[in-house]
């Protein structure tokens, strides 16, 4: 019998109000033949996680009885690694060892274990698997890379990639959050495509920074909000983008209000402006003339909904990121990491508040592992 836990709540609310931590038993001596038992070694903590827990993201889990709560309770979390402990009878797809990620959200990921079956999961290949192909170009995926594979990466992919057909060498691409996590992966995959892009930035005393390392990880071109407002800064873009004789296709928003217009005023004819997030809680903001006189077009995207009924997609989307993963050639974006220790008096869900209440980038929680930090 394993003893586990799981940040849970009841209603919505502020995290700090609503999420527990609630014990469970899993009966891993009497498994279902299709039974899967996974330890968890990390999860991370999302804007959308946060957005959950306070009942204003349209996906939602289910509240249910099933962690053995006395009210009906739902797990939070939607992003994570887990290593198989044990599987049931008619388990062939995995084995102990196997790491596996949730195949949709709202599995619960903030928790010590699960106990699935097959249909919860996707394989993704483990360090010693890695290894064992002998392929000296290879090494293994990171813990902090596996448990971050199934948002962040594939939304930047996949907007590059599914609706614009962005000539290598050529094209561009404008994007606002250019210091988000989602952000650093569109501009080191663009580099990887061969597509020119331009980052927008929030101002900042260490501007010249920031820029430098956008630039190393793939970013053409680096500016400030207040530049990307800027009639001569537009003008300076322009006559770069002329150069190399593209155009800039598509604009990545995650900011809304100023911001929005002064990528989507970069776009050339007929542009596609993409809205993903909207960290500056302000509407997205566009000039009529850039309608009527150049034709943009203004869409959202949600990777839950594209990926959703497309199984195929996202296998072959992570395909490709466990492919860059393994060749080196994409870095994740850092994560700081809070340690669970079982025997510690912090019960788990305040790690995971000390990981909401953390603004600086991205916090991972990982789980005693050990293994290929
Ligand atoms: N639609 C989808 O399928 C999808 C998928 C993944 C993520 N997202 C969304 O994408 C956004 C970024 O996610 P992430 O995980 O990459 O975020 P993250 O790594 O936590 O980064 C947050 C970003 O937002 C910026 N920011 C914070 N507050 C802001 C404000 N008030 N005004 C303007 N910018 C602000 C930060 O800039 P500083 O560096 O200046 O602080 C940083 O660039 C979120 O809205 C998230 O929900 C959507």
């Amino acid at each position: 019998m394993i003893t586990a836990q799981a940040v849970l709540y009841q209603q919505h609310g502020e995290p700090q109000e609503v999420l527990f931590t609630h014990s469970f038993k899993i009966d891993d001596e009497n498994l279902k033949p299709d039974a899967v038992v996974v330890k968890t070694l990390a999860s991370p903590v999302n804007p959308s996680d946060i957005n959950q827990i306070q009942g204003v993201y349209p996906s939602k889990p289910p509240k249910t009885l099933d962690f053995g709560t006395e009210e009906p309770a739902a797990p939070c979390g939607n992003e994570g690694l887990f290593e198989v402990l044990k599987v049931g009878e008619n388990v062939k797809d995995f084995q102990p060892g196997d790491w596996v990620i949730p195949s949709n959200v709202n599995f619960g990921t903030w928790r010590t274990h699960a106990l699935g079956t097959v249909s919860n999961f996707i394989k993704l290949p483990n360090p010693a698997q890695t290894q064992q192909q002998n392929d000296p170009a290879k090494k293994g995926l990171t813990v902090s890379q596996a448990a971050t594979i199934s948002v962040n990466p594939p939304t930047a992919y996949l907007m590059l990639t599914h609706y614009v057909k962005l000539r290598s060498g050529k094209d561009w691409f404008v994007q606002n959050g250019g210091t988000s996590a989602v952000g650093k992966y569109a501009s080191q995959i663009g580099k990887l495509l061969g597509i020119n892009s331009i980052s927008v930035v929030r101002d900042r005393d260490d501007l010249d920074e920031t820029r430098e390392k956008l630039k190393q990880l793939g970013a053409t071109i680096v500016i400030s909000e207040k530049e990307n407002l800027s009639r001569e800064v537009s003008a300076d873009i322009k006559s770069r983008v002329k150069e190399t004789q593209g155009e800039v296709k598509l604009a990545l928003n995650c900011v809304g209000s100023k911001s929005s217009q002064g990528i989507a005023k970069k776009l050339n004819h007929n542009g596609l402006m993409l809205t993903y997030g909207g960290m500056s809680m302000q509407p997205v903001s566009i000039p009529t003339s850039l309608f009527i006189f150049k034709n943009i077009i203004c869409a959202g995207f949600w990777v839950t909904e594209l990926l959703k009924n497309n199984p195929e997609l996202k296998k072959k989307t992570l395909a490709q990121i466990v492919e860059w993963y393994e060749t080196g050639k994409l870095s994740d974006a850092p994560t700081n990491k809070i340690q669970f220790n079982e025997d510690a008096k912090e019960e788990l869900h305040s790690l995971y508040l000390r990981g909401i209440n953390d603004k600086n980038g991205k916090q991972l929680i990982t789980y005693n592992i050990g293994v290929n930090e």
